[in-house]
């Protein structure tokens, strides 16, 4: 098949963490299966991601994924007209599983493959699912990323800001960990605050109203553990997820309302789509926040359905579609790469970025 066939449906492979997904996608954006296999109970007894596991977990499942895909979506592996699974960034181990897998069925078919750019997938979710044009203004916040990006076009990526050090979802992550609440922590520590006051303990909100549009979370995590080691865990936890969950979302907010500044200053308009993808985005006070703060700023607000914010098939095959509509190859000589930034060239739009490693940022 040549790029320039009709592509009616697309497959989607997510392997770059510890879910095994599989989406398929019709030409119409309809999401005809969305199938994810965690890997929780895997890893739960290690209280964190363990790589070499995840790698021989999704080795078990991807196959069974696929079927349950195939099945969902009542159509044949012959039927899949483009192939893409995610080519990074992550752990090598998932993505060589996913990428060889792909390309395999790709090849067989004789069909053409793409490797997809996992923040890229988020970041193009939200066209997936809603009329949005380009331009837009996209917080990326995952467990791997917490960033700013300027999204003026398929392929090009103004990075405005990232985190100097910890995501928000690590934040979350480690902070549920301290408690000994288990993994992923966001969505335990979301669960917790339903019954919590987020008034009770100050935490501190690094980088909170300065004008560098950073992102920091290191400070926030090592005052977290210094409030743990001087109360009862158990008789707090309703007030201390609360009161965590409020800061992070406060700083998301405080640098966000910069960026929106900064962003209307790149487009050379005031009329600003805010998108936010990622796990991070699942969250409600989160999503109730940046909602509020777009209404008083003026401007759209988008943000995916809760499951298409965490790890997903369907926006690696949406990515991926919206790559082959620009006409780029096939691409079977890709090699994964665990670090892989959306743009490369960050660090002349911010100088913080030179600092942080040639290879791209880690979080
Ligand atoms: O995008 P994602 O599924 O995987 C990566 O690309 O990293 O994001 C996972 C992160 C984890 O840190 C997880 O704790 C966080 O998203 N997360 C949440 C929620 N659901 C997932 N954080 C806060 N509230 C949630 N409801
Ligand atoms: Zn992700």
């Amino acid at each position: 098949m040549t790029s320039h066939q009709k592509v009616k449906y697309v497959l989607g492979v997510e392997t770059s963490c510890d879910d095994t997904a599989i989406g398929i996608i019709d030409s119409s954006k309809n999401i005809i299966a969305n199938i994810v296999l965690n890997q929780n109970n895997y890893h739960m007894e290690f209280g964190g991601i363990v790589p070499e596991i995840a790698a021989r977990a999704h080795l078990s499942c991807i196959d069974i994924a696929l079927k349950k895909a195939l099945t969902k979506a009542k159509i044949k592996l012959e039927e899949i007209d483009l192939f893409c699974s995610t080519g990074g960034p992550g752990l090598i181990g998932g993505l060589i599983v996913g990428n060889t897998f792909c390309k395999t069925l790709a090849w067989s078919l004789k069909k053409p493959f793409l490797a997809i750019n996992h923040l890229e997938g988020h970041a193009l979710t939200a066209r997936l699912l809603y009329d949005l044009n380009y331009p837009f203004l996209l917080l990326l916040v995952s467990g791997g990323h917490t960033q700013l990006i300027a999204v003026l076009n398929y392929g090009e990526y103004i990075r405005i800001s990232t985190t100097l050090d910890d995501s928000a979802g690590e934040t979350f992550d480690k902070a549920a960990k301290m408690m000994g609440l288990g993994q992923p922590g966001g969505p335990l520590i979301e669960k917790l605050s339903k019954e919590g006051n987020e008034h009770i303990f100050k935490f501190p909100r690094p980088l909170y109203k300065s004008k560098n549009p950073n992102f920091s979370f290191s400070g926030l995590k090592t005052a977290f553990s210094k409030t743990l080691n001087n109360l009862d865990i158990n008789d707090n936890k309703h007030n201390l997820a609360a009161s965590l969950q409020k800061t992070i979302s406060d700083c998301l907010l405080d640098r966000t309302k910069l960026a929106i500044k900064i962003f209307k200053h790149i487009i050379k308009s005031n009329k600003v789509n805010l998108v936010i993808a990622g796990g991070v985005a699942a969250n409600k006070k989160i999503r109730a926040d940046l909602k509020y703060l777009s209404n008083k700023e003026d401007i759209k607000f988008y943000v995916p359905t809760i499951e298409l914010c965490t790890d997903n098939g369907p926006m690696i095959a949406w990515a991926g579609f919206e790559r082959y509509k620009h006409k780029k190859d096939t691409m079977f000589n890709f090699k994964p790469r665990p670090r892989w930034p959306l743009d490369p060239i960050a660090y002349k739009h911010n100088p913080t970025m030179r600092l942080i490693g040639k290879k791209g940022i880690k979080a």
